[in-house]
């Protein structure tokens, strides 16, 4: 049975990262708002340039732009053979943006299963945000002391060695990012907790036991 769940967290809390292995291990399908605007930031069109500028100070896009990202993705996501269901990543991140989430999933007879909360603290954040490389090809999310690619340069996935640090992940636009989080996303925590779909892992653990916890929320009932 298809869960969908939403893994909602501080930038860094290691959204991306669990999502990824999610997809791997249960056939589910990462959307990510991160990703999705990145894509629009590289197309060189005036709506890229102008998330780009927004982005890269670690403002919030509008909730406008995002919901009709998420919207079309909807659409394309669940067509996949054994669809595990979806993992919403980064999204929704204002109260707004959860309503329509609500909306849409109603639309298309879809639930949402579980909200993840994963909790990190503060100067966890800076050292992962720091210290974090992605490969520009695939996707894989790396660190430089948590988790090196094995070969230096070269993406252990899928061998590219297009590896890249985003342009936001400076200690100056974290900042921003993280008192956006706090004051337009945090207020979901109650939100879904009082929907009762809430549930909280301590994301500060290794990679491998967060994801055991992940595990467990998604196993139950
Ligand atoms: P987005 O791309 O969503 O970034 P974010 O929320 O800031 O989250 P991150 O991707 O930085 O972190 P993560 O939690 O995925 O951590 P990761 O797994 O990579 O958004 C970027 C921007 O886009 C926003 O600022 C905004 O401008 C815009 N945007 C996006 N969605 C929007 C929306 N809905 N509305 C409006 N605007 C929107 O891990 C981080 C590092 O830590 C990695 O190096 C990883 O290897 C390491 N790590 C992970 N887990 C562990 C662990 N357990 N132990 C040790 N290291 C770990």
């Amino acid at each position: 049975m298809p869960k969908n769940i939403i893994l909602l967290g501080p930038p860094g809390a290691g959204k991306g990262t669990q999502a990824k292995r999610l997809e791997a291990e249960r056939n589910m399908v990462q959307l990510s708002t991160g990703d999705m605007l990145r894509e629009a930031k590289s197309s060189g069109t005036e709506m890229g340039r102008r998330v780009a500028e927004i982005m890269d100070k670690g403002q919030l896009v509008t909730d406008e732009i995002v919901i009709g990202l998420i919207e079309e993705k909807l659409e394309q996501g669940a067509a996949a053979r054994d669809f595990g269901g979806f993992i919403f990543d980064g999204f929704p991140r204002t109260l707004k943006q959860a309503d329509a989430l609500e909306d849409l999933m109603a639309r298309k007879g879809q639930t949402l299963d579980a909200v993840i909360e994963m909790q990190v603290d503060d100067a966890a954040l800076v050292r992962r945000i720091t210290g974090r490389f992605t490969c520009g090809n695939c996707g894989a999310v790396y660190h430089d002391e948590t988790k090196p690619t094995r070969v230096a340069g070269t993406c252990d996935v899928c061998g590219s060695t297009d590896l890249r640090r985003r342009a936001d992940d400076n200690e100056e636009a974290l900042k921003t990012r993280l008192m956006e989080y706090y004051k337009k996303t945090s207020p979901l925590i109650g939100y879904y907790y009082a929907k009762g779909k809430l549930a909280a892992v301590d994301g500060l653990g290794e990679m491998d036991a967060v994801a055991a916890a992940i595990a467990k929320v998604l196993d139950k009932g």
